[in-house]
């Protein structure tokens, strides 16, 4: 994945009525989480200015093979950012000379560059769609592997009826995201994510926490939504916004953080538990600020009561749930993992090494998911596609 947070979709746009649908095309995309950059060509450029697909994307967007000076070699860093290249819409002229090889210009010469999957959406007049040499182009570029989502029949914007209207926005995007590996295999199921560290109040001003980011669950929470679930996040302080189309508690302590989980508990299909809770908490949290002189006694002495275990609690409350935690460990990783599966009564329990490049406040993590029935291991990953990994594991087994 070319961006360590989310997939990448180059869209190149050609000269066709049917661009004021790329609009809605990206808008979807960016709903899943997905991050849309422009190429435009010039006769695109006739029909929709640049400013409307910058504004979109809020990317720059590039139309000249030459136009950018900062990037002599465009098309190469184009084409290798690519996670998938869209052609939407694309003209019967782009895919002639696609289908030839051809590369005259910032998007054909991108085409050709790339080696990530190519979605193309036609769009034409029904006799130039139909004509024998526009349909041996579109069946040259299948049988390479580019994937074709055919254009519907109806009324054409040249006033004719019959195939050549380009497909719907909805069905391109499933298309992309069919080869971005991101299907919406969790539509109609709930789930539930625990995020970020818990912070347990000292005084007003001293806690104890630990340096979770939330980044790991915040992830989980995104692939959940992008893959079609209703999605519940309940998370401690993190510096993070809360995600699209996610509904967000937050809190701070371990007890809250129960308390907002076992209000969601019983309604969700799949929890998971990747916060960073504490295990104990100051017994009684001093009402005003403890001073170094005159509590210094206080200080010295914190006592300490053990927090709730939320995974714990709910996996042994659980009917239908998938549940699954998460553990953070420096060494003898699956075995420790192994026996939390069995202590908690979790379904899986992801694994991470703590070690030498860290799973706290990183992008990328490398684990281990610990079910009943065996391990998996991953390599380092960005924890997007962590997240992803878990549901693939999880749906694969059920
Ligand atoms: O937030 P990031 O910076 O992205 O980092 C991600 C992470 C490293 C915090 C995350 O991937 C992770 O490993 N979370 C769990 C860390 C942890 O506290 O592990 P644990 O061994 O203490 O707990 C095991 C499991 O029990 C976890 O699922 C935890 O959520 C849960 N637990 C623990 C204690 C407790 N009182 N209640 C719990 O529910």
């Amino acid at each position: 994945m070319s961006d360590s947070n989310r997939p990448t979709v180059v869209i190149g746009v050609t000269g066709c009525v049917a661009i004021y649908k790329t609009c809605e095309v990206i808008r979807l995309l960016q709903k899943r989480g997905v991050r849309a950059k422009v190429i435009m060509t010039q006769h695109a450029c006739g029909f929709i200015d640049p400013t409307m697909f910058r504004s979109l994307t809020r990317e720059p967007v590039a139309v000249g093979l030459f136009d950018d000076p900062s990037d002599p070699i465009h098309h190469i860093s184009l084409a290798k950012e690519a996670d998938v290249f869209a052609i939407v819409p694309c003209t019967v002229n782009v895919i002639a000379k696609i289908a030839c090889g051809i590369a005259d210009d910032l998007l054909t010469t991108t085409a050709l560059a790339t080696i990530a999957p190519i979605v193309i959406a036609p769009a034409a007049n029904v006799n130039m769609y139909e004509a024998r040499v526009s349909k041996e182009n579109r069946d040259r570029l299948r049988a390479r592997g580019v994937r074709m989502v055919e254009a519907e029949s109806g009324y054409l914007a040249c006033g004719d009826e019959g195939r050549g209207r380009m497909a719907e926005p909805a069905d391109i995007v499933e298309a992309i995201c069919a080869e971005l590996g991101m299907s919406r295999d969790l539509e109609g199921k709930k789930v539930l994510v625990t995020a970020g560290p818990t912070v347990e109040p000292v005084d007003p001003v001293r806690y104890l926490s630990n340096r979770s980011s939330g980044k790991m669950g915040f992830e989980i929470a995104k692939a959940a939504a992008r893959r079609g679930a209703e999605v519940f996040l309940v998370t401690g302080p993190v510096a993070l916004g809360d995600p699209a189309g996610v509904e967000t508690v937050r809190v701070e302590t371990a007890c809250e953080m129960l308390d907002a989980v076992e209000r969601r508990f019983e309604e969700v299909d799949i929890a998971v538990f990747a916060a960073a809770v504490a295990d104990m908490r100051p017994a009684t949290p001093a009402s005003r600020k403890l001073k170094k002189g005159s509590d210094a006694d206080a200080l010295a002495r914190i006592e300490l009561v053990e927090n709730p275990d939320i995974l714990a609690t709910m996996a042994h409350r659980k009917s239908r749930q998938v549940v699954v935690g998460f553990a953070a460990e420096t060494d003898d990783v699956v075995e420790n993992a192994r026996r939390k599966l069995r202590s908690k009564g979790a379904d899986y329990i992801v694994a991470n090494f703590v070690g030498e490049g860290g799973a706290f406040d990183a992008d990328d993590n490398e684990v281990v998911v610990v079910g009943a029935d065996g391990d998996r291991s991953y390599p380092r990953l960005p924890k997007a596609a962590v997240a992803d990994a878990l549901f693939d594991c999880i749906l694969g087994d059920r």
